[in-house]
């Protein structure tokens, strides 16, 4: 049994060529991971950092300017205390249903989503009397906020085999004697209409791809239009034409410049000294002992090189790498989850349904209603704020939070000695 577990172990680890794997370059540094030369990585970075305009198809609903606005500690691609609002409600089916959003005096309907934005272009100068705030009507009884997540060393986690996870979530199950069994969702590659990925970005794994992840921020969060989602939430107050991102000299849409700078950003990196202390180390060992790395996986190997991920071939530098995220990227229920769904048409268009993708299943999604994406532990640190509605402001009380499938290890870190919980908090804060 053991020697199986370790031929499984080694089998998922070794690259392509049988050599060990190599570990992921780290650094809070804002340089290239190598995927790129350095020169292509600013420039990149530039437009990510970009502040858009309402002339450049800013709104009408948005959130924020650029993406460095939510994306920005402690280096461009980090993460930021800022929190968004989702909303929807229960019908007499027992489901969820996405929030139905009156604007404009109520001529318009907002519906499909559950995202509230918080700004809007208009009453402008343009539009003097055309009110488009969506503000949240008390029907819309299910409420939360989402807090914003880094996305520095997301390259090497797209570059990671669907296989990868879902063998992990199977061998999680099994060795926790099914108290700790890590779902999966297949969700579409909108790049790549028909195909799917095992879902790992986001609090809710909506999605696989960065390219995908990226047009639906530009859209959700800026309200800027693009290949992959050309349609604006609403018309009202819109000026620009559709759509708004196209491409320039160098035959890249923004999108794609997104993308590329995710994808060449190096992983977080460790506070080496504090991680060197007896504290940390000790902290390291009992975070295993206790049960902390069943779900927060220490470390995860890419994919090799070469090896087609749906629209996406894993390049050399992101191949056969061993990076160290502490998260299986699986979605557990801790007793934290806001019971609102992933709303289809919001994340992934409103054609989805006239595709059809493959393993997709929308009652997945249902099933995973109270569930969360284990928050990955690298770079905790560098985070005010905690868990996915950025209520929790401490490593200890984040820890409490945790129950439902965690309800065990909970009670086992509980029970530590206050200097054991100390060590664990200590191994927190040098991650
Ligand atoms: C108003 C704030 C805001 C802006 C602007 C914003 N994001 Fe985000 N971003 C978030 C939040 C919040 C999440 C977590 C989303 C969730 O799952 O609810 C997130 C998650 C992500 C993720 C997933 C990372 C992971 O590891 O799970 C990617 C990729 C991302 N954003 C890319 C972008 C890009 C590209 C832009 C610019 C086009 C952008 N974001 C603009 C707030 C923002
Ligand atoms: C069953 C899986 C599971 C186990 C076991 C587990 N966690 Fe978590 N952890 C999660 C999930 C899921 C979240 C996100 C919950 C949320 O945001 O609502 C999370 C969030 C966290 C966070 C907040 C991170 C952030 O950036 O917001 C910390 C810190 C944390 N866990 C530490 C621990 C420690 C320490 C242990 C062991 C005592 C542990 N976890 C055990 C699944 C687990």
């Amino acid at each position: 049994m053991k020697i199986l577990l370790a031929v499984a172990i080694i089998s998922l680890t070794m690259s392509s060529a049988g050599a060990p794997p190599s570990e992921a370059p780290t650094g809070f540094d804002n340089r290239s991971n190598g995927l790129v030369d350095q020169a292509t990585h600013q420039a990149d970075q530039v437009k990510f950092d970009e502040v858009e305009g309402v002339s450049e198809g800013l709104g009408p609903l948005y959130n924020a300017q650029s993406c460095l606005e939510c994306h920005q500690n402690p280096a461009t691609g980090g993460n930021s205390q800022v929190t968004e609002l989702r909303v929807g409600h229960e019908g007499p089916d027992h489901r969820f249903h996405n929030a139905e959003i009156p604007i404009a005096g109520g001529s318009v309907v907002i519906s499909g989503r559950t995202l509230v934005n918080d700004r809007a272009i208009c009453p402008s100068a343009a539009y003097p009397s055309t009110e488009i705030q969506e503000r949240v009507p008390n029907t819309e009884n299910i409420r939360t906020t989402r807090l914003a997540v880094s996305v520095l060393g997301d390259g090497f986690v797209e570059a990671v085999a669907d296989q990868t996870l879902v063998e992990l979530a199977r061998q999680q199950c099994k060795a926790s004697h099914h108290k700790i069994c890590g779902q999966v969702i297949y969700v579409p590659i909108l790049e790549a209409p028909g195909q799917t990925g095992v879902g790992r970005f986001g609090w809710k794994d909506q999605h696989a791809s960065l390219l995908s992840f990226s047009g639906d921020a530009y859209l959700n969060e800026m309200g800027i239009t693009t290949r992959l989602f050309p349609d604006e939430v609403t018309k009202l107050c819109n000026t620009a034409s559709e759509p708004n991102d196209s491409p320039a000299a160098d035959g890249l849409d923004d999108l794609d410049h997104f993308a590329r700078f995710i994808r060449a950003t190096k992983a977080p990196a460790r506070d080496a000294r504090l991680a060197a202390t007896p504290e940390a180390q000790r902290g390291s060992q009992l975070f295993a002992k206790i049960g902390c790395a069943v779900c927060h996986v220490p470390s995860l190997t890419t994919a090799p090189a070469g090896t087609k991920i749906s629209a996406f071939t894993v390049p050399a530098v992101l191949g056969g790498r061993t990076f160290y995220p502490y998260s299986d990227f699986l979605l557990h229920n801790v007793g934290t989850g806001d019971g609102i769904v992933v709303p289809m048409q919001e994340h992934y268009g409103p054609k989805i349904y006239q595709a059809k993708w493959k393993n997709f299943s929308v009652e997945e999604y249902h099933s995973a209603r109270f569930k969360i994406r284990t928050a990955p532990l690298w770079g905790v640190r560098l985070r005010s704020r905690l868990m996915h509605d950025g209520e929790t402001v401490t490593l200890h009380d984040a820890i409490l939070r945790h129950a439902g499938e965690a309800a065990e290890v909970t009670r086992r870190f509980s029970k530590l000695s206050r200097k054991d919980q100390e060590n664990i908090l200590q191994f927190l804060r040098s991650l």
